[in-house]
């Protein structure tokens, strides 16, 4: 078989981190998520993963965070049965394969126009793919206002520096008459430390963004309001984490504290 071999700077290359996680954690012998999709596809990509050194917690945390992210789409489709769905910087995430949506759902699954072109290369055409810059303004402009709309952005905070992110919830919140963001939350101490986590050393990321409090966001002036915050150290699925990441995983889930510091979902409505 062809493989093709991507040509991404070190942002774009983060989707090969998180897709391969996926694709590891389907081999799992108790996979968390059991994306059998992102394990093909990573097998089309002719890339070096063992480089990137993935640790069972990396594998794990990525897999239960896209399984919650899921389950939060899978909830709001089901409520309205005619939203739009965004995937935020969806790099080669097969979400819209897991969650399957019902013929009235809109999807748009949205990052960088080259990363759109390799997922039109390497995915099937299940949804709307959206090639733009999220920080620039604009790119909301041809989508539907009235419909309501889930934003699920997954390993994205983080990348987007200085205060774009809150800008980018803004114009986001103000297209749209309602709707609910999802995301994965990073303290600041999870975004600095980020860069010396072999992983992302070695694909060379130097910055990340995070807040600590899961009500920062309602302070952005963009209406949001927390629905929910999940810290994933206290989540069922554990149960399925090889050892001895399970006992670890047991053990700091007992400080809420400590918790945050790890995979958490944060919800919200506007
Ligand atoms: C860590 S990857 C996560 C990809 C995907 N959500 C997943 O979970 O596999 C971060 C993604 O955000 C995208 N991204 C970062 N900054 C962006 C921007 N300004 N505009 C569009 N996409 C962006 C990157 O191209 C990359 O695909």
């Amino acid at each position: 078989m062809q493989r093709l071999r991507p040509d991404l700077d070190p942002l774009r290359e983060t989707l090969l981190l998180t897709l391969y996680a996926r694709a590891l954690d389907s081999k799992l012998p108790h996979p968390i998520l059991g994306d059998a999709d992102s394990a093909a596809l990573a097998d089309t990509i002719d890339y070096d993963f063992a480089r990137l050194k993935l640790k069972p917690s990396l594998i794990c945390g990525t897999a239960l965070r896209a399984k919650k992210l899921d389950d939060a789409v899978r909830g709001f489709v089901a409520a309205h049965p005619r939203a739009v769905v965004l995937d935020l910087g969806c790099g080669l995430d097969t979400r819209v394969l897991r969650c399957d949506p019902p013929a009235g759902v809109d999807w748009y699954d949205i990052d960088f126009p080259d990363v759109v072109a390799l997922r039109t290369q390497l995915l099937p055409d299940r949804s709307e793919r959206l090639g733009v810059d999220l920080t620039e303004p604009g790119w909301l402009d041809p989508l539907p206002r009235d419909r309501p709309a889930m934003i699920v952005a997954e390993g994205l905070l983080p990348f987007l520096s200085g205060d774009t992110f809150q800008r980018m919830t803004r114009e986001l919140t103000a297209h749209f008459d309602t709707g609910e963001l999802a995301i994965n939350g990073y303290t600041r101490f999870a975004a600095w430390s980020m860069k010396y986590h072999p992983a992302i050393k070695a694909i060379g990321i130097t910055a990340a963004q995070g807040f600590d409090d899961p009500r920062t966001p309602e302070t952005w002036n963009a209406g949001l309001t927390l629905v929910e915050e999940q810290l994933l150290t206290r989540a069922p699925e554990v149960a399925d984490f090889p050892q001895p990441l399970r006992a670890a995983t047991r053990l700091i889930s007992h400080s809420a504290a400590l918790s945050r510091q790890g995979t958490r979902i944060l919800r919200y409505r506007f």
